[in-house]
């Protein structure tokens, strides 16, 4: 009886001897291939073993990679999680980096595409194909063009009732930026626009909120956790409001399919939903796995939605806060609109070449209140 309690004692011993060998052995193996790897990348700081710098960002994330860029250089790496990602940090480097193809892609890991399994930014050269192709459907359907000014105005109209009907009295402007806002980006994507009451206008309000919340802790925690991580934080509601993001997803889908019944292939597209279904038809009738498919326009809607509607609003705001913070500035803006819009139409596109301290101001505040102090990633 004791002989075989001894056996068994020195049995679990050797197990836990080879387990510990095997992980001390595969611990060296990552030090040295991460090693080799860093010997091909841009210098730059440490970081912790199998962690990175990821434990020293702290709440901001741009001040500390600045700083890193300080001591680095314009272009450096910094590992985060299991990646190692190289920084541009000046003008020069960004925009070497933007017009070079090998890296116009997107990594699966980003905000953009968790909860997609197979999104077009797995391959850089699907990213690179869609981004062109929505490009030129977005620009057919009038983005930055007059159409799409007149459709804006509209919206303001809508906006300015809403506020009007505070009259006077305090009142959380963000609940009707979002869905005005957003409204712009409806117009191109689904056609039309949504009444802020619609359940489907507050699903998506829902969601922008979510997202406005949680991008950039969530963002960092993307970008360098392993995917298969992401997704099941994802699925389990643990990074983003899973049921939200489908609630939307749904509306996404039921909004597709009422595309697929009333779309007229010989009349020209009313939005970017009929552009892509009708591309789809033709680049799946020559190869029938074209990455064109019906989950990825579910997933570019969701993608063109998300930063058409996040990035105008966070702007917005900030420049109203930075309006009430600097009231001297304020009342300047308010002069020049006077004097060059004044009080009987509704400002245009065109005023702001009259307009030069107001377009300064605006300017301005990207630089010093940027909505991405750290960009999404590319590969
Ligand atoms: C004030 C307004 C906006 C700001 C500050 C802003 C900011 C940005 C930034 C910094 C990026 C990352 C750029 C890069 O990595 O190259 C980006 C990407 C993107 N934005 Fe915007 N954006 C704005 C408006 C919009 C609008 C109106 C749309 C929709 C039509 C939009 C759609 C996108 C898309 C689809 C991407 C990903 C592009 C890609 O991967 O190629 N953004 N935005």
């Amino acid at each position: 009886m004791v002989s075989n309690i001894l056996s068994i004692y020195d049995l679990l011993l050797n197990l836990v001897f080879i387990l510990l060998i095997t992980l001390i052995v595969a611990f060296i193996t990552y030090l040295y291939n991460e090693y080799k790897v860093r010997q091909l990348l841009p210098p730059g700081p440490l970081g912790i073993p199998l962690m990175g710098y990821q434990p020293f960002f702290g709440k901001d994330l741009h001040k500390v990679v600045t700083k890193l860029g300080e001591k680095y250089g314009s272009v450096f790496t910094i590992q985060m999680g299991f990646k190692n990602i190289v920084v541009l940090n000046d003008w020069e480097a960004i925009k070497e980096g933007l017009h070079n193809d090998a890296l116009l892609g997107r990594p699966k890991t980003v905000l953009f595409t968790v909860g997609n399994t197979n999104s077009s930014a797995s391959s850089p050269h699907n990213w690179q194909d869609t981004r062109r192709f929505s490009l030129q459907v977005l620009r057919d359907l009038g983005f930055g063009k007059g159409s799409m000014e007149n459709r804006i105005t509209d919206e303001i109209r809508i906006l300015i009732k809403h506020v009007d009907e505070a009259n006077g009295r305090r009142f959380n402007i963000h609940k009707c930026l979002t869905p005005s806002i957003s409204n712009n980006i409806c117009h191109l994507v689904f056609g039309h626009r949504f009444d802020y009451n619609d359940p489907k206008r507050v699903a998506f309000d829902l969601m922008l909120e979510t997202i406005s919340k949680k991008s950039i802790i969530t963002t960092a925690f993307l970008s360098a956790a392993p995917l298969w991580l992401t997704k099941r934080m994802y699925s389990t509601g643990a990074i983003n409001s899973r049921k939200v993001f489908e609630t939307v997803a749904g509306v996404i889908r039921s909004e597709i399919s009422s595309h697929k019944k009333s779309m007229n292939p010989n009349n020209k597209f009313r939005d970017y939903i009929d552009g892509y279904l009708a591309e789809m038809e033709v680049r799946q009738r020559k190869d029938p796995n074209t990455h064109f498919t019906p989950q990825k326009l579910a997933e570019m809607v969701r993608i063109l939605f998300g930063a058409g509607s996040n990035a105008v609003q966070d702007s917005i705001e900030w420049l109203l806060l930075l309006c009430v913070r600097y009231s001297e500035h304020q009342k300047r803006i308010h002069e020049e609109i006077d004097s060059v819009v004044g009080r009987d139409r509704s400002p245009c596109y065109a005023d702001r070449l009259h307009m030069p301290f107001t377009q300064a101001f605006i300017n301005e505040s990207f630089r010093y209140k940027t909505k991405l102090p750290f960009n999404f990633m590319r590969w």
